[in-house]
C-alpha cells in the first residue's frame, strides 16, 4: 500500500506564519506536525509515499528529503494550485498506480498511529474507508451523517448547518475506485474538488464506504488553538531528559526535556516543557505546555501554555500565554515613558495586548 501526504494549500488560518513557511513544518513539541504522520505511515508498513506540494515546496523538500531518514521512498507531486483535496488524487493518478493508498492530510494529528486501520481495511477490502470522530464545531470540519445502521448518508464540506456533530479526520484508505470519482466530480461552490464530493460519488453508485468512529485523540491542526492544544497533548507524553544544563539556582518540576547545548540559568522551569537545542533561559518562569525552539532566548520573561519557534527572543516581558512566536521574532519590554505598545509585526498578525 501506498500513501499520498497532502502538505500544499494556502494555510490562511496560521497567517503570518504561513506567509513565509509550510504549516506542515509548525513544530508540535519542536517536531514538524508532518514528521509525526510520516512516522505513522512508516510504522504502519508503508514505504512509498508521494507528497503534495504548493508554494512552500521547496522548505518541505528541504526537511522531508528522499525520506530515508524516515525509512520511507518518498516522490514529490507538486500542485499548481490548491485546488482541492479531490485534486490531490487526481494529480497523484500515475504515482498511486492500481493499488489502495492512505491519503493523510499533512496537517493533521492522530495519536496512536493508523496500523490498526490499515490492518482492518486490508482484511475488509472496502472501497474506501473514512475516519470520523465527534466535535464540538463541526461547521469547521468534512461533516458525515449516518443512518439508523451506522451507513454514511451524506456528507457535507464546512456545513453552515451541520446535521451532525461527526467530522470526517483527515485520514482516509480508498481503493483504485477513487480514481473515477475524482475524474467525474465538479468544483463545489469554493472552487475545489472535494473529496466529500468524490466519496459521496462512490456512496452513491453503491461503492462500499466504511466508517470508523476514532476514540483516540485527533487534531487538524490549521487554527493557533489546535496547534498549542496538539502541543500540550504531546508533551504530556514526553520522557523528562536533561542534556543541556540547569544551574543550582534553577527549579525543575514535571516533565522537562532541555536539550543539548541548552542553557537554563537562575529559572524557574514546570513542566511539560521542552527546550530547544541550544536556547538560553535566564532568569525567567516557563510554565506548563510551552515549546521553546532551538538557539530561542528567554530572559527576564514569564512564558506559558506557547510555542516558540527557532531563533527567537522573549527579553523583559511577563507575562506571554497562548501564543505562537514564529522564527528570528523578538518579543522585548520596555520601561519609562511613554507607557506605550510598540509593534512592528507582519500582514495577518494577531497580537492581543492587556487592555
Ligand atoms: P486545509 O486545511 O483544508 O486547507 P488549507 O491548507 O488551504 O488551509 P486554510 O483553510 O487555513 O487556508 O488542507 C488540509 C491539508 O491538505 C493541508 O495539509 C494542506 C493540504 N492541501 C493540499 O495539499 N492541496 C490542496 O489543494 C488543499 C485544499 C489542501
Amino acid at each position: 500500500m501506498k500513501a499520498l501526504v497532502l502538505a500544499g494549500g494556502k494555510g490562511t488560518r496560521l497567517r503570518p506564519l504561513t506567509h513565509t513557511s509550510a504549516k506542515q513544518l509548525v513544530p508540535v513539541a519542536n517536531k514538524p506536525v508532518l514528521y509525526y504522520g510520516l512516522e505513522a505511515l512508516r510504522d504502519a508498513g508503508i514505504t512509498s509515499v508521494g507528497i503534495i506540494t504548493g508554494d512552500t515546496g521547496q522548505e518541505v523538500r528541504e526537511a522531508v528529503g528522499d525520506g530515508s531518514r524516515f525509512g520511507l521512498e518518498v516522490e514529490y507531486i507538486p500542485q499548481e494550485a490548491p485546488l482541492g483535496l479531490a485534486h490531490c488524487v487526481l494529480i497523484a493518478r500515475e504515482f498511486l498506480g492500481d493499488e489502495p493508498f492512505v491519503m493523510y492530510l499533512g496537517d493533521n494529528f492522530l495519536v496512536g498511529g493508523i496500523r490498526d486501520l490499515v490492518e482492518s481495511y486490508q482484511a475488509a477490502g472496502h472501497d474506501a474507508q473514512i475516519l470520523l470522530t465527534r466535535v464540538a464545531e463541526p461547521q469547521f470540519y468534512g461533516v458525515a451523517e449516518l443512518g439508523p445502521s451506522g451507513e454514511i448518508v451524506g456528507l457535507e464540506e464546512k456545513p453552515e448547518h451541520p446535521r451532525s456533530d461527526l467530522a470526517i479526520v483527515g485520514v482516509y484508505i480508498f481503493s483504485p475506485a477513487i480514481h473515477e470519482a475524482v475524474r467525474a466530480i465538479s468544483p463545489s461552490a469554493r472552487g475545489e474538488l472535494e473529496i466529500t464530493d468524490a466519496i459521496g460519488w462512490l456512496i452513491e453508485r453503491g461503492h462500499h464506504v466504511h466508517s470508523h468512529l476514532v476514540s483516540g485523540y485527533w487534531k487538524d491542526t490549521g487554527r493557533l488553538q489546535d496547534m498549542l492544544e496538539c502541543n500540550r497533548i504531546v508533551l504530556e507524553q514526553v520522557e523528562p531528559e536533561v542534556h543541556g544544563t540547569v544551574d543550582g539556582l534553577s527549579e525543575i518540576t514535571g516533565r522537562v526535556v532541555v536539550e543539548r547545548g541548552a542553557v537554563v540559568e537562575n529559572s524557574v522551569l514546570r513542566g511539560p516543557i521542552v527546550v530547544g537545542a541550544n536556547a538560553k533561559i535566564v532568569s525567567s518562569y516557563i510554565g506548563p505546555f510551552t515549546s521553546i525552539g532551538p538557539d530561542c532566548v528567554v530572559a527576564d520573561a514569564e512564558i506559558e501554555y506557547s510555542i516558540v519557534l527557532d531563533g527567537s527572543s522573549v527579553v523583559g516581558v511577563s507575562r506571554i500565554g497562548h501564543s505562537l512566536i514564529g522564527r528570528n521574532v523578538e518579543v522585548s519590554g520596555t520601561t519609562g515613558a511613554p507607557n506605550t505598545h510598540q509593534l512592528m509585526v507582519g500582514d495577518h498578525s494577531k497580537i492581543k495586548v492587556q487592555a
